[in-house]
């Protein structure tokens, strides 16, 4: 069910980014200077949705920011009370502004800024109105590490008032607070980029005429990547376990100060494992520099059978407004026998709580009775089970197809040896 609709969005994204990409301009690169240092720098592409008045009704266009934009003079690197700004202006008086603040950790886009001029009747034909408007937005998804530079290919969309006037950026990196003159080697990718998010984006109702809507489809991650997460005690290996992970939780993201959800694969190479065994119960700890995970399983020394029964989660994501946490210690998964492995090579989804579940891949675990660093008998999953029986069923088919051609082949033959020996 959820890999093709998955396979789709992402289908849809591509399409979405490519399309943007064959009929739009290249990304524009424009830098903020003040004498010999640079504090603004940035390469993006942005889609300018803006409804206006005609006499009949409204009408809306989609403008490109073209490539003729060009830094403003009302730029600047800040200081004197005044935010850094990055101005950008293009066409008879258009111009798109970003203001940046920062904490000791990051920085952001805390206002953007848009104004366009009804008097420009090639931008705007037959507008009933003229001069210019301004627009401004609080909150944009623009948000980065200090010393890094965010990095996001997927589309944002931000709307300015409540006229349906959206900016929409994609391919954009971008450094604010900039350490040297070049945008920093490390980056801070958008979530968009790594994730599926489900917020309501903006939506315009265009007319016909128009040759774009703005409702971007984000992305799936695809499946994660296994990782190998052995736990050791005292140079011993008491838990072997392999799996890929993803994370499905929900929470409030405080630049769109809304709910958002989001699919986030645990990349098994920014993670660390670590570990404890005792005689009846094992954990085992997953750490990224923003998530913890664990997962407690306990043995029943009685029946020689073990289960997961606990997860607990943390995180502290860039755009979380207060840490996310996630435990429950009454969990009933993952059945196995001392002594063996458990295994389910389907995907498998193990909830936690109604804001957070976890999708497994390719699961093997074992958290009791290893015996050196091999993984004992697998007992699989029934999931795995109702796959296999798929191939068998195929497979009898097939070999009975096969014996009943055969069986006609022979008969056919002796018929026509017998026909041939009359004449
Ligand atoms: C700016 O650059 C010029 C020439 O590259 C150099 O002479 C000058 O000292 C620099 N100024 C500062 C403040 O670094
Ligand atoms: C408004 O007028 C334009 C041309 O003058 C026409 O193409 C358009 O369909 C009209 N819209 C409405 C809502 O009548
Ligand atoms: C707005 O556009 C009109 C017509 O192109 C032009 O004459 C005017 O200077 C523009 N306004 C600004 C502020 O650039
Ligand atoms: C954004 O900045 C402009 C110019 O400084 C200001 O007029 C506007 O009120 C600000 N908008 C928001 C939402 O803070
Ligand atoms: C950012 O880089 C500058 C210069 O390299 C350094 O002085 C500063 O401490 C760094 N800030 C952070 C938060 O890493
Ligand atoms: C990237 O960030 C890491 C840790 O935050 C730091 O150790 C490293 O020096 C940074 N690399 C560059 C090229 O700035
Ligand atoms: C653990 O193993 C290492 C090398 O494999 C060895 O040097 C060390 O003495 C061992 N420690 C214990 C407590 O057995
Ligand atoms: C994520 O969790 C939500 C809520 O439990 C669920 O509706 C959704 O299908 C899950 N998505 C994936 C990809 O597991
Ligand atoms: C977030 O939204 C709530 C209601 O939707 C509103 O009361 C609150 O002021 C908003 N906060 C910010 C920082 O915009
Ligand atoms: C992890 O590292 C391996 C080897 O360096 C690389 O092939 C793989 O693509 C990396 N995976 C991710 C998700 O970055
Ligand atoms: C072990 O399993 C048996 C049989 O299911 C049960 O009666 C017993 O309470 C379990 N022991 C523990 C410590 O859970
Ligand atoms: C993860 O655990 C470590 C060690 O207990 C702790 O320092 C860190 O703050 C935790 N991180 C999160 C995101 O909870």
């Amino acid at each position: 069910m959820a890999p093709n609709s998955k396979k789709h969005s992402q289908l849809v994204k591509i399409a979405f980014i490519a399309f943007l990409g064959v009929s739009l301009a290249q990304a524009l690169t424009v830098e903020v200077k003040e004498g010999n240092t640079t504090c603004i720098k940035a390469e993006l592409s942005a889609l300018f949705s803006v409804v206006y008045s005609v006499s009949n009704g409204t009408r809306m266009v989609s403008v490109p920011l073209p490539d003729s934009a060009t830094v403003g003079s009302s730029s600047s690197c800040g200081g004197d009370s005044r935010a850094p700004s990055l101005a950008i202006t293009f066409g008879s008086g258009h111009s798109l502004g970003l203001s940046f603040s920062s904490d000791d950790n990051q920085y952001k886009v805390n206002n953007l800024t848009l104004e366009y001029n009804l008097s420009d009747s090639t931008t705007f034909p037959e507008s009933s109105t003229t001069g210019l408007v301004t627009l401004s937005a609080a909150s944009t998804e623009i948000l980065a590490g200090i010393n890094t530079t965010y990095r996001c290919a997927s589309p944002s969309t931000v709307s300015l008032g409540e006229g349906g006037v959206t900016v929409t950026f994609y391919n954009v990196r971008m450094e604010a607070y900039m350490p040297g003159t070049d945008l920093s080697l490390n980056e801070t990718i958008c979530t968009a980029d790594q994730t599926v998010s489900t917020e309501v984006l903006p939506t315009t109702t265009a007319p016909k005429t128009s040759t774009m809507t703005t409702a971007p489809v984000p992305a799936s991650p695809g499946n994660p990547e296994r990782g190998n997460y052995p736990v050791t005690n005292r140079n011993v290996t008491c838990l072997l376990a392999r799996m890929g992970l993803q994370l499905n939780l929900t929470y409030t993201s405080s630049p769109l100060n809304t709910t958002v959800q989001q699919i986030v694969n645990l990349n098994p190479n920014h993670t660390t494992n670590t570990g404890s065994c005792d005689q009846n119960s094992a954990t085992l700890w997953l750490m990224e520099e923003r998530t913890n995970l664990s997962f407690s399983f306990v043995l029943n020394s009685t029946t020689n059978k073990y289960h997961l029964s606990g997860i607990s989660f943390s995180a502290v994501w860039p755009d979380m407004s207060e840490r996310f946490s996630a435990n429950n210690g009454s969990l009933d998964y993952l059945h196995g026998t001392l002594g063996r492995s458990y295994m389910c090579s389907a995907e498998q989804t193990l909830f936690v709580l109604t804001s957070f579940s976890i999708n497994t891949f390719e699961l093997q675990v074992q958290p009791f009775g290893v015996n050196g660093d091999q993984f004992g008998a697998a007992e699989e999953c029934q999931l795995d089970e109702d796959n296999m029986l798929i191939p068998i069923i195929v497979g009898a088919a097939l070999a009975g197809l096969v014996l009943i051609v055969l069986i006609a082949y022979l008969i056919g033959r002796k018929r026509s040896h017998a026909g041939y020996q009359t004449i």
